[in-house]
């Protein structure tokens, strides 16, 4: 899906131009651009170092004492640059400068110990720097002009300092409102969707992450383009975020030595306000327009799904008061997660060898690793769904949640009693460490995960995401880690080639989430993300010899599911051979793929002697925490028992129905102990007319005395005698009879109808039962049965 939203989205975008708004810059915001660019930085990072210095020669000052020279392009430009002149030859390092007539070489005298890494970074900021010159030279608009112009001369700089750039000054530093676009959408699906069903939430998440990944896709027209606003505050804002867009999201994305931020990360309501409206209006159409070419799901989910999608979202952004845009948004949600559909996978990178998150998700130390240890990478869904599941408490305590308007289901445990129960559980230092389950008294039962999670927890142990990377250095511990992760690979799957594992494993398009323990790899797993395709490929998976069989193998897995789960991908496959079938079986894998073929056929390496595994992820589950939930609820329901089996262990005196000389059968009801158990009469299906026992009473007393007096009830007037009908107790094991029914009546066990019927048909069948057909007494009860009946039925006790 994201794959034609892309395209569709590109093509709406430039759809939106006219001929006075296109920007200048429009090529490079193609792909082709992006490749070129990124050529480009290869061709010059393959320079031999002299080169590279010739380059940067010419964005570089002068040493010469005295010289007041910055080479040969000017960091003071004038705002009408001259075209550039890339085709020119590279001069000499021994040509003088065309400036100040000095040797090149004296410009790059301070380079001159620079080690190579820092000199490809200078290099990347010169191809950014004559991209940005050509953007200056073209652009039309002023405003945007002018910030192409500012960028420019900000990265000059960077070169002629060798500094590191930073936007600075009256723009203000990202994010600039919160909460996020990303954050008011997925409280918006949270809000208005988070009590539907699984699939239809799961749509309505993925209408979201397909708003947001237009969003931050789309080009946000020049200030003077948009036409008069109405609202002068609305317009300053809009110039402000323009020019905001511009330097953190826009040029970034094709001068990555700028840092980049997605659009929906970094700007909120108020950007959002300013674009809705069209830019809603233009993907419609243009989804419209599409619409032939889509297979059928598609077409629904954009046209029917997509529309209704943003009338409401519409309500919720131009509303006064919505509470998605509020600062502790928490909606109750205690078992759905906090999605991320602002993260997009993929997406440009930041700092070298780190995989890229939001500063808001994870955080990064100072090598550049991804260290998404102790819960920091789920630390966004555990926060807030703590918080959400104490508002959801606080809610449920003044009966305004929708669980209090769930209906209850009978045999439900009451509040009361759930709650005494947390009570206990608190009181008894519900920690994790004492709670009392069943892997405290054995451990083996406790789950696979529970030791490494200890461990994790007291920092013995972490995990972190590294790659290589060709455009930027990774530090030396990621490389260290890299290598030490391609040896263990290398001892733990033997029958893979050395040179392949190493291939993949410094790959830039593959990651490793490695675990360390006291410095060291001891697992990890190599995986490639195909965020368009909606999956990742576990390459290999191998934790150490002497660490096998303690959890890490779990532990490493529900890291790698929450972490993709943040970026959005449900599924994982694998090619797992003979020995690991059991291991990936056991973390949710089956050979039954849920992902359509077409979508990994082609991008997926082949195994021979193989089996292809998939295992599709939850996004409600957090699988780091999974088995202490499980652990918990268990607990839970262990502690509910054994309450309930304290209540049913009271003894109650006998049935004394007997003794009163009531037969078999006797009403559940009347059983001591039956109700206090939580024993209830089962519900009947269709609603029945509430009958006043009393008039129930008359009625059937007037029903039995009528069945008494008829001239066909001679046979059933008393039990029958034994020494009439010797054997009719052998045959006959439940009897009934006109004087038992009166017997009954009198002492109100008829409190229901069909306990009447019951008796009379007992009657009724017992007799067909014992005599033949051709018998008086078979014609008496079909008599009888007859008029009991239509006296039944006149008094509306069984329907006509
Ligand atoms: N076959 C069947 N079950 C296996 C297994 C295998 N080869 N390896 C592990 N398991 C089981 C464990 O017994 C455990 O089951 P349990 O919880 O019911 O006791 C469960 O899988 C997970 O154990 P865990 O301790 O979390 O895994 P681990 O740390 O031992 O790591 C491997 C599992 C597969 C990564 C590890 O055994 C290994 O490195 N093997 C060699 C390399 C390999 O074959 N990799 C897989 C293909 S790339």
């Amino acid at each position: 899906m994201s794959t034609s939203t892309e395209t569709s989205l590109d093509d709406a975008n430039n759809a939106q131009k006219t001929p006075k708004t296109v920007p200048s810059t429009s090529e490079l915001n193609k792909t082709n651009n992006f490749q070129r660019i990124a050529h480009k930085k290869m061709v010059v990072r393959s320079y031999p170092r002299n080169k590279k210095l010739e380059t940067l020669a010419v964005y570089s000052s002068c040493k010469f004492e005295c010289c007041k020279c910055n080479g040969w392009k000017n960091p003071n430009a004038p705002p009408q640059p001259p075209v550039a002149d890339a085709s020119q030859p590279l001069a000499n390092l021994t040509d003088p400068c065309k400036s100040c007539r000095h040797p090149l070489e004296a410009h790059v005298s301070h380079l001159e110990n620079t080690d190579e890494e820092e000199l490809n970074r200078l290099l990347r900021i010169v191809v950014d720097v004559e991209n940005l010159f050509v953007c200056v030279h073209r652009e039309e608009d002023a405003e945007a002009k002018q910030v192409y112009f500012y960028l420019f001369k900000l990265l000059r700089k960077c070169i002629l300092n060798t500094s590191q750039p930073s936007i600075e000054g009256s723009l203000g530093t990202p994010p600039f409102e919160k909460p996020s676009i990303a954050k008011g959408v997925t409280n918006f699906v949270l809000y208005k969707f988070g009590t539907l069903a699984q699939k239809e939430w799961q749509t309505m998440y993925d209408l979201a992450k397909m708003f947001l990944h237009c969003l931050n896709h789309w080009k946000l027209w020049p200030p003077a383009s948009r036409g008069q606003q109405l609202d002068e505050k609305d317009e300053n804002d809009y110039k402000l975020n323009y020019t905001r867009w511009l330097c953190f999201c826009h040029v970034p994305a094709f001068c990555d030595s700028l840092p980049r931020y997605e659009t929906t990360l970094i700007f909120g309501q108020t950007l959002l306000r300013s674009v809705f409206q069209t830019m809603r209006r233009q993907l419609l159409d243009k989804f419209r327009a599409e619409k032939d070419k889509m297979p059928p799901d598609k077409k629904t989910l954009v046209l029917t799904h997509f529309p209704r999608f943003l009338t409401m979202l519409e309500q919720e952004v131009y509303g006064t008061s919505s509470p998605i845009w509020d600062q502790d948004f928490a909606q109750n949600t205690a078992n759905l997660p906090t999605p991320s559909p602002a993260v997009s996978p993929g997406a440009a990178a930041g700092v070298s060898g780190l995989s890229r998150f939001t500063s808001s998700t994870v955080g990064t130390d100072a090598c550049g690793v991804l260290n998404i240890s102790s819960g920091l990478l789920t630390s966004g869904r555990q926060s807030s769904r703590s918080q959400e599941a104490a508002e959801k408490r606080k809610a449920d305590e003044a009966g305004l949640s929708d669980g209090a308007k769930r209906p209850r289901i009978d045999g439900d445990v009451s509040k009361e009693m759930l709650q005494e129960i947390l009570a206990e559980m608190n009181s008894d230092g519900e920690k994790e460490d004492t709670m009392v389950g069943p892997e405290t008294i054995c451990p083996t039962h406790a789950a696979r995960d529970e030791q490494a999670r200890q461990e994790e927890k007291d920092g013995k142990i972490d995990f972190h995401i590294i790659n290589n990377s060709l455009s930027h250095r990774p530090s030396n511990q990621v490389f260290l880690w890299l290598i030490e992760m391609q040896n263990l690979f290398s001892h733990q799957l033997p029958r893979m080639p050395k040179e392949y594992i190493t291939r993949l494993v410094f790959d830039p398009k593959h990651k490793c989430l490695v675990l360390i323990k006291q410095n060291h790899v001891i697992g990890g797993i190599c995986f490639r993300m195909f965020p368009t395709q909606c999956f990742t490929e576990i390459v290999f998976c191998a934790v150490t010899s002497s660490e096998q069989v303690k959890g890490y193998g779990t532990t490493l897995m529900n890291h790698l599911k929450d972490y993709h789960l943040l970026h959005n991908i449900t599924h994982f496959l694998t090619f797992a051979d003979e020995f690991a079938t059991g291991y990936f079986k056991k973390q949710g894998f089956s050979k039954d793929i849920k992902l359509p073929r077409a979508q990994y056929l082609g991008y997926i390496k082949d195994y021979e002697g193989a089996t292809l595994m998939g295992c599709e992820l939850c996004p409600r589950i957090n699988y780091t925490d999974f088995s202490r939930v499980i652990r918990k609820q268990k607990e839970i329901i262990k502690r509910i028992a054994a309450k309930k089996s304290i209540e049913t262990e009271k003894v109650f005196s006998g049935v004394g129905l007997f003794k009163e000389g009531v037969k078999l059968p006797l009403p559940f009801e009347s059983i001591p102990g039956l109700v206090e158990s939580g024993w209830k009469p089962p519900v009947k299906k269709e609603k029945e007319p509430q009958v006043d026992t009393d008039q129930l009473f008359n009625s059937l007393r007037t029903i039995l005395q009528q069945v008494k007096s008829h001239a066909s009830s001679w046979p059933f007037l008393k039990p029958v005698d034994k020494s009439e009908a010797p054997d009719y107790y052998d045959h006959i094991k439940f009897p009934m009879d006109l004087r038992t029914m009166t017997e009954r009546l009198k002492a109100r066990y008829y409190i229901h109808k069909h306990l009447f019927i019951a008796d009379m048909n007992r009657i009724v069948t017992n007799c067909r039962s014992y005599n033949e057909p051709d018998t008086e007494y078979y014609k008496c009860a079909n008599t009888i049965e007859k008029y009991y009946t239509t006296k039944m039925k006149e008094a509306s006790l069984m329907d006509k």
